[in-house]
């Protein structure tokens, strides 16, 4: 069952997901090499209960840790640790979900650290283009293939490979509900979008094959030919006349209280 939020539930959808977003941000200006993506970790997880919130991550089946930082060759999922350190030249997705009353806002950005590869940088930037395009295309009446057909058409022009095994998701009280996103596939398939519905777009775009892996810690989802791996999410909703970008921080809502902890 797809859910179709109320006025009321949007609204909370907006709140929770502006606040997933401005962890983001308050991280983002934190980064520095040397620093490991548990210390990543702990800011991310002190950001959000400070704010009566729940990183969503932490015990979701068992997941260890209140984010997920994958970097370099890692798709998605990876466990922050003490001893995965971030090093110049490294690109860092972290993927931050706050439940705050009630509900879920996703959001995923991947951060160059220091001096990247021009080559990496360029599949970063596009990935980010991809997403937005596929977003684009987000209003009443449109299929949700058509996300999955523009994006896919997109990484391939760039010649890259777009990872199928993990996809985007319906969101709201659930943190994954129906329907699934795929970000790959045909135009005019699937489900026709419909004002109040909410969902993330969070394509994976491989620099080479689209393989992935999964490790030993069950959770760790790697390329299988250890070419690195860009990812950014929003979670949108689908208006009367379009869609809403839900987890972005505009100017006008960042205070110098949303830089602390
Ligand atoms: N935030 C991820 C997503 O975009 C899901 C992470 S599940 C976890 O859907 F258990 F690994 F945290
Ligand atoms: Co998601
Ligand atoms: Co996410």
């Amino acid at each position: 069952m797809i859910s179709i939020k109320s006025a009321r539930e949007i609204e909370l959808m907006r709140e929770t997901s502006l606040l997933a977003a401005k962890t983001l941000r308050f991280i983002e200006y934190k980064l520095k090499p040397g620093m490991s993506t548990e210390d990543i970790n702990q800011l991310c997880h002190e950001y959000i209960i400070k704010r009566d919130a729940i990183p969503a991550p932490l015990n979701y089946h068992g997941f260890p840790k209140s984010i997920c930082t994958s970097k370099n060759e890692i798709i998605c999922h990876g466990i922050p640790s003490s001893k995965d350190i971030i090093r110049d030249g490294d690109i860092l997705n972290i993927d931050v979900t706050t439940k705050y009353k009630g509900f879920h806002g996703d959001t995923n950005r991947t951060y160059l650290i220091g001096n990247v590869r021009p080559e990496i940088q360029r599949m970063v930037e596009r990935t980010y283009q991809c997403m937005m395009a596929g977003i684009a295309v987000c209003r009443p009446g449109v299929r949700i293939g058509d996300i999955g057909a523009v994006i896919e058409e997109m990484a391939h022009d760039y010649g890259y490979s777009v990872v199928q095994e993990y996809c985007g998701h319906g969101i709201g009280r659930e943190f994954h509900e129906e329907p699934q996103i795929l970000h790959y596939g045909k135009r005019g398939t699937g489900v026709e979008m419909k004002p109040g519905m909410t969902f993330t777009v969070e394509p994976m775009i491989n620099f080479g094959k689209r393989h992935c892996k999964l490790l030993d810690d069950k959770w760790t989802v790697v390329t299988k030919d250890k070419s690195w791996s860009a990812q950014f999410e929003h979670t949108i909703l689908i208006t009367e006349d379009g869609h809403e970008i839900l987890t972005q921080v505009p100017d006008s809502a960042w205070s110098a209280a949303d830089n602390q902890i």
